[in-house]
């Protein structure tokens, strides 16, 4: 059921312009539940033993969304509930990597590595982090180079996927945080993911890529990785002040139903913060609004994939 079908909603959100207010609706409440639904969220079991590991790729072309933040901090809020975490560092940028206190430019060993060079092991690229049961495979701007290296490849679009295979048994989750654009890396992640999470900015321009997207996902699916689900959508960068941002919320809610994440991620400035920490705000801000909503956010994934 969670498989992305072209219905009728979706054409509509792929010619979404900014709606007029409808007074009709009622988008008085600041609470972002009331648009996307509360739901009876169950505590996450412990697990008796781990993996296979669920490949969950962050996609959105869009940057600024907030990808990089929900990697980070959902894959902490997950290995707080005892899982075990992969995080996929898979931007030239290395914002993941810089989100751990990692200076990109000092690696000896990154994900480039593992992907070009058949002699390079994973388990020699993978770094710990602050958290417990958090794993981190690191980038750098070397990825950039692969995007075209692996233009010549045979099965270019399943590079990642090779290379991940070893440690699926290991992991619970493993989390790949794409770069924003519809490129080979992100067609890679995509190929190599079971599902996808897109992050949203609640602003109306940010509708529109989603489309795209889409579409994308489903010429992966067409063409590629026939399983490929859409966990959802997680609406982010909330300002419960603005009727934009509610607006931006009911449109997206009304268009994809149940496949917007009851979490809602509040626009916050802890966030950036947490950048400057190196460290997920679940454990530099533990009981801050916003390590709670990630929070919440792991055991509606949770309650999802481990059904
Ligand atoms: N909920 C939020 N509220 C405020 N700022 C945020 C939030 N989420 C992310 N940010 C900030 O916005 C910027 C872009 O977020 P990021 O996660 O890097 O997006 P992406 O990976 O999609 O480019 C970063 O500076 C980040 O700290
Ligand atoms: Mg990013």
């Amino acid at each position: 059921m969670s498989s992305v079908d072209s219905n009728d909603k979706w054409a509509a959100l792929r010619s979404a312009q900014v709606p007029p207010a409808d007074g009709d609706n009622d988008l008085t409440s600041p609470d972002p539940e009331s648009y996307t639904g509360k739901r009876d969220i169950p505590q996450p079991q412990p697990l008796e033993r781990h993996g296979p590991a669920r490949v969950i790729a962050m996609a959105n072309q869009k940057g600024g969304v907030g990808k990089t933040t929900t990697t980070i901090n959902l894959g902490a809020a997950l290995a707080e509930y005892g899982r075990k975490v992969l995080l996929v560092d898979f931007d030239p940028q290395g914002a993941l990597s810089v989100g751990f206190g990692i200076n990109p430019h000092t690696l000896d060993l990154s994900v480039y590595n593992l992907l070009m060079q058949e002699d390079v092991d994973i388990d020699d690229v993978m770094m710990k982090t602050n958290v417990a049961g958090l794993r981190l495979l690191p980038a750098n701007i070397d990825l950039s180079a692969a995007e075209i290296q692996l233009v010549n490849e045979v099965a270019r679009e399943q590079t990642l996927a090779r290379v991940l295979r070893p440690v699926i048994p290991d992991f619970d989750f493993v989390l790949i945080d794409c770069q924003p654009s519809l490129g080979l890396l992100t067609i890679n992640a995509l190929t190599a993911a079971h599902s996808v999470l897109v992050p949203l900015e609640c602003e109306f321009f940010s509708l529109r890529g989603v489309a795209l997207l889409l579409d994308t996902v489903d010429k992966v699916r067409e063409r590629l990785n026939y399983d490929l689900e859409l966990d959802g959508i997680l609406a982010t960068m909330y300002d419960s002040r603005t009727t934009h941002s509610r607006q931006v919320l009911q449109r997206v809610s009304e268009a994809f139903g149940d496949k917007v994440f009851s979490t809602v991620i509040a626009r916050t400035v802890r966030f950036p913060e947490t950048t400057v920490a190196g460290e997920p705000i679940t454990t530099w801000a533990p009981a801050s609004s916003g390590a709670r909503a990630y929070r919440q956010l792991a055991r509606e994934l949770i309650a999802t994939v481990e059904k």
